[in-house]
């Protein structure tokens, strides 16, 4: 490695900011916070409660910048987007200073724009993306339930209320289209059947508040995970409070000869909306159905957190905390194909921002 300080770019964001907080707890470091605003990342840096933590200005749009902030860095932990216009731009500097990188968003389409035209580093160094809720805990967290042997079907929910910034407001609004998902397709006997569910309408789920809107999207994530593991038939679910986001996202989608950054605020609003219902919650349920029943092995897992951003900058500290350890191999991976699933749920079972970890 050519340092040992790990770069935490955006760590004064939502996601960054607990990335740092962790990987300062977890005695990693020592850490450079990077981001435009000085200022804010100084603040992140001055409360790290490990310390020796600096705050560096970056601009990942200048590669110059992007450049000298990697240099002397370990691992550069991504915290900053979005992700579907930042892609693998962020890696490839990283890896070009030759450091490991952990992308707390980053789906698919930015783990392929890395491999189709690897750099020579990645033979020696790991490039994990994907490394937050979701994509991240979603596709890692089912891997548990499927420890006793194949499933033969795999239903997952995941969502609750939460504040979308701007810069994740459009990546969910660049979240479309093949190499994301499918809505509506579910994963039946080895391959993706389109229209194949309903939107289930005021339903009540275990660990979700009250009735709740869940959406069938069968995400790369899913389909991936569905293949790797031989499951029969694999349900995806986004879970709503209400109608407001989904809409949104659909009249954004019906218009969208409007450049991105015009849907921004309905998608902010849509979030704010759902958050003023109950306050700020987040489930993540995963219900297994074993090919050899009777087993004793457990088939649901249930995860509640007060803040599924925050928690996703827990999964990146995780992450990069395996990568410090030596126990992801080269490449570049998706973080649910290369983190030890037993491993992150013990850790999230201990950490504060997890209200409930249901493993039975
Ligand atoms: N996998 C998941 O489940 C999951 C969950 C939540 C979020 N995410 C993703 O995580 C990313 C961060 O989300 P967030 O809500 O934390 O965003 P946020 O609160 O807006 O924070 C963004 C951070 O990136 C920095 N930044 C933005 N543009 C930059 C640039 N050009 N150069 C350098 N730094 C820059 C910001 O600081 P400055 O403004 O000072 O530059 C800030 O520190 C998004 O891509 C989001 O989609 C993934």
């Amino acid at each position: 490695m050519s340092g040992r300080v790990i770069g935490v770019l955006g760590g004064s964001g939502a996601v960054g900011r607990v990335a740092v907080d962790r990987l300062s707890r977890y005695g990693l470091g020592p850490l450079r916070v990077g981001g435009r605003d000085l200022g804010r990342a100084r603040a992140v840096a001055d409360g790290a409660p490990g310390g020796a933590a600096e705050a560096v200005r970056v601009d990942l749009g200048d590669p110059g910048s992007l450049a000298a902030y990697c240099e002397g860095c370990s691992i550069v932990v991504n915290c900053a987007g979005p992700s579907y216009q930042v892609l693998d731009t962020v890696a490839r500097a990283a890896l070009a200073a030759g450091a490991d990188y952990v992308d707390a968003a980053g789906d698919a389409v930015a783990l392929r724009a890395l491999a189709s035209d690897p750099p020579a580093a990645l033979a020696r160094r790991s490039a994990v993306f994907s490394a937050g809720l979701m994509p991240g805990l979603s596709g890692l967290l089912p891997r548990v339930l499927a420890e006793s042997g194949p499933l033969e079907r795999l239903d997952v929910y995941v969502g609750g209320a939460a504040a979308i910034g701007p810069l994740s407001a459009v990546d969910a609004l660049l979240t479309r289209g093949p190499g994301f998902g499918s809505a509506l397709a579910a994963w039946r006997g080895g391959r993706v059947v389109e229209r194949a569910l309903a939107p289930l309408r005021s339903v009540a789920l275990p660990g979700f508040r009250g009735r709740v809107h869940a959406w069938p999207f069968l995400s790369a994530e899913a389909a991936d995970l569905a293949a790797e593991l031989g499951v029969g038939e694999l349900r995806n679910y986004t879970v709503y409070v209400s109608e407001h986001i989904p809409e949104a996202l659909a009249r954004a989608w019906a218009a969208d000869d409007l450049p991105v950054e015009e849907h921004v605020p309905s998608v902010v609003a849509a979030a704010d909306a759902d958050i003023a219902i109950g306050g700020p919650w987040y489930t993540l349920l995963f219900h297994a159905r074993p090919r050899v029943r009777g087993g004793g092995a457990p088939t649901r897992l249930l995860l509640r957190t007060p803040d599924s951003y925050a928690l996703s900058g827990v999964v990146a500290a995780l992450a990069a905390r395996a990568l410090a350890e030596g126990a992801v191999p080269a490449g570049a991976h998706a973080a649910s194909a290369v983190l030890d699933p037993r491993g992150v749920l013990d850790a999230l079972s201990r950490d504060p921002l997890v209200d409930e970890v249901d493993l039975g």
